[in-house]
């Protein structure tokens, strides 16, 4: 693996806190070696050809598993790699996908899931704790209640002589970088035999305030030409600023309404989010908001485009009806499953094994 010596050093005298305050877009040569993606931290890092090899590797380890003599292969490729996962925000999918994605290329893990049950309680550092990761693994996947603490994690090693690469799984409700991954996994597979995700539109539905998936799914967009974006939640819950200034910068046009139903003729895709009431500001503020127009119904199937599909990054709540699950445009838990083979595909990249795979 590749040392700290490595790392671009300009950074390095920074104090965190400065870090924190360069742009992302000027710095991510701060996550990546040899021009490599190295920390997974922002979608921001993604670029077309990184996607695209992700979206060969993930297809191809999917299938070589398919045999038993190609899964014990795949097992063999990380065996001598030990994974921490650091999940101290709940989590199911994330967590198994990233899990099971370890297993497929043979990767040991240990699991934190709870900070109660770390020496943070005894009062440790963040900082200490993930060190003390660093000290027994060669990778740190991480979810943290805590917007920025992924990044926190990267600066932190990249200081010390034992960096070892870090994937956010989700930090606070800022970014979520692998879901985008396979969120665009799962639309790339969907329209591969319709032209691909150009010319298509988008619409994000639900909270988009405090939805990380939407916001990491809408820098991913850039990648792409001629991609429509249609924005559609209650006024309480509009996408922030910050990601509508990143598309009118990348001239990406979207457009924002309070209907959803008028609107699903339009959709190619349809990404459909709950309401992100854990991070009400006074418990219960949430409810107050009404989201029963921001359903996707049984009845809405008659208007949606016949190649289009609808996607969820789940949990669901009531979002979409029990009884759309049976329609084949429902994707939502073939994306779950991309989960798992995106990820593969993402640790396998970073560990260099890329090209062994793909000529297998
Ligand atoms: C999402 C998350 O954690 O941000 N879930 C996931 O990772 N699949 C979405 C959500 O919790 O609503």
């Amino acid at each position: 693996m590749i040392s700290f010596h490595d790392v671009n050093k300009k950074y390095l005298d920074h104090s965190f806190e400065d870090f924190k305050k360069i742009k992302v877009s000027d710095k991510l040569d701060f996550f990546e070696r040899n021009d490599r993606i190295y920390d997974v931290l922002f979608s921001q890092q993604f670029k077309r050809d990184f996607l695209d090899t992700l979206f060969v590797l993930g297809n191809k380890i999917r299938l070589i598993s398919k045999t038993k003599e190609g899964a014990d292969w795949l097992r063999t490729l990380l065996s001598n790699k030990r994974g921490m996962l650091y999940f101290v925000q709940p989590s199911t999918r994330t967590f198994l996908s990233f899990c099971t994605a370890c297993q497929i290329l043979g990767m040991k893990t240990a699991e934190v899931r709870s900070m109660e049950t770390s020496s943070e309680i005894k009062g440790e550092s963040f900082d200490d704790t993930i060190r003390t990761f660093s000290s027994y693994f060669d990778m740190i996947i991480m979810r943290h209640p805590q917007a920025g603490s992924a990044e926190q994690a990267s600066f932190a090693l990249n200081k010390t002589k034992r960096p070892v690469p870090v994937i956010s799984a989700g930090s606070g409700k800022d970014q979520h970088p692998t879901q985008a991954l396979l969120d665009i996994f799962t639309l790339m597979k969907s329209f591969q035999r319709v032209g691909g995700l150009k010319n298509k539109t988008i619409m994000m539905v639900g909270d988009l305030k405090r939805g990380r998936t939407v916001r990491s799914l809408s820098y991913l967009l850039k990648n792409f030409n001629n991609v429509k974006i249609i924005y559609s939640s209650p006024k309480e819950f509009k996408m922030e600023n910050d990601i509508k200034e990143f598309l009118k910068e990348s001239n990406i046009p979207y457009s924002e309404t309070t209907k959803f139903e008028e609107m699903i003729p339009e959709a190619d895709a349809i990404y459909m989010t709950r309401i992100q009431d854990e991070h009400d500001k006074k418990r219960g503020d949430s409810k107050k908001v009404s989201i029963s127009k921001f359903t996707f119904k049984e009845d809405h199937l008659k208007i949606l485009k016949p190649n289009a599909i609808i996607m969820h990054p789940l949990p669901r709540r009531s979002e979409i009806e029990l009884s759309v699950d049976e329609d084949p445009r429902a994707m939502y838990w073939r994306q779950e499953r991309n989960g798992m083979w995106i990820r593969a595909a993402l640790i396998a990249y970073i560990f260099r094994l890329e090209n062994k795979i793909l000529e297998r």
